[in-house]
């Protein structure tokens, strides 16, 4: 069953320079249980498109489209509708720990803040939950350690506390953009491991630019460029057959496969050109690819692809 299903959607920043097209006619969909990853260089839209699900964006944003979670499209609903799906149904796992944590607070009380906002626990019951919570997480003596402030924490038991946080209200669906940034490889490789365990039962929105990360953990893959997907597939396709030229060069960009660069740089989402957006940087660019924007194309499988060389529509 679906439990996720975004279609069409559009988010929008006006600026002084013109409309930032973040998001662009977006569709997606993720089963119950499912770990979904999105990978794509930075600026392509990844933790805007989280945000959006998350309705966290400044008031002016402009959101377009569907976002429906078990059958209710979350844009519909009013703030304070929204604010009971937050946390207990949906949390999301901010990108950068060290600003999300409040660097003046226990540990242990920010922990018991987002249980006691959802769950109206007393405050003796939430401390119990808080310990049990860091528990779950694997953090080493946990009733010390809720005393102590984000400081006193490590990069990687700094993103344990922001996982044991998602965990608190136990939401049926995680957003977790990009836990392992930052780590090194033996640390990023527990958190892989814990992440996995945390979400056996659930689903997981897996946001990253790390892809061996994503070939561990997830079970399909959507790649974002400048605001669009432009591939989804299992996970295994997408590592050794993908098909677009850009998540062939992403790959071949990784240290264990050349380390190759993608020549360029990625489009500026003002006043995107016709075309594919990938048409300036890419080695099999064709004239067509120029004018014509490509749509998704299905090749069998289940394994879209953006791309015109695949088109034969
Ligand atoms: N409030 C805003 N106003 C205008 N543009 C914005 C705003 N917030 C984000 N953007 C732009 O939206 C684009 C997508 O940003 P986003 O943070 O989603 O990228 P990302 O894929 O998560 O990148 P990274 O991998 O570096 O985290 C960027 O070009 C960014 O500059
Ligand atoms: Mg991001």
């Amino acid at each position: 069953m679906s439990i996720l299903r975004i279609t069409n959607l559009k988010t929008w920043f006006p600026t002084r320079d013109g409309i930032v097209k973040a998001v662009n006619a977006v569709d997606l969909e993720m089963k119950e249980t499912e770990r979904f990853g999105l990978i794509g260089e930075t600026g392509s839209g990844k933790t805007i498109l989280g945000m959006t699900i998350m309705r966290l964006l400044q008031p002016d944003t402009r959101v377009e489209g569907e976002i429906v979670y078990k059958g209710h499209d979350l844009l519909k609903l009013s703030e304070e509708e929204m604010r009971k799906i937050r946390g207990k149904e949906i949390a999301m796992i901010l990108q950068n720990p060290t600003t999300s944590l409040n660097p003046v607070l226990k540990v242990g009380n920010q922990i018991a803040e987002a249980i006691r906002l959802h769950q109206g626990l007393d405050k003796r019951a939430a401390k119990e939950k808080v310990v049990e919570m860091l528990e779950a997480v694997k953090i080493p003596s946990p009733e010390k350690r809720v005393n102590e402030y984000p400081h006193e924490f490590s990069g990687g038991m700094r993103e344990r506390v922001m996982i044991a946080m998602a965990l608190a209200c136990n939401p049926t669906l995680i957003i977790a953009d990009e836990p392992t940034t930052g780590l090194d490889v033996t640390i990023k490789m527990q958190i892989v491991r814990l992440m996995k365990e945390v979400t056996k039962q659930r689903s997981m929105l897996f946001i990253t630019h790390d892809l061996d990360a994503a070939a561990e953990i997830c079970d399909n893959i959507a790649v974002m460029y400048a605001g669009e997907l432009v591939e989804y597939a299992k996970t295994e396709a997408i590592f050794k057959n993908p098909m677009h030229p850009y998540t062939q060069g992403f790959l071949n960009s990784l240290p264990n496969r050349g380390l190759k660069p993608i020549r360029g740089m990625s489009p500026s989402l003002i006043g995107i050109p016709n075309g594919c957006r990938f048409y300036p940087r890419c080695d099999c660019a064709e004239e067509n690819c120029k004018i014509n924007h490509p749509e998704m194309v299905e090749l069998g499988n289940g394994h879209l692809v953006r791309c015109l060389l695949h088109d034969r529509s």
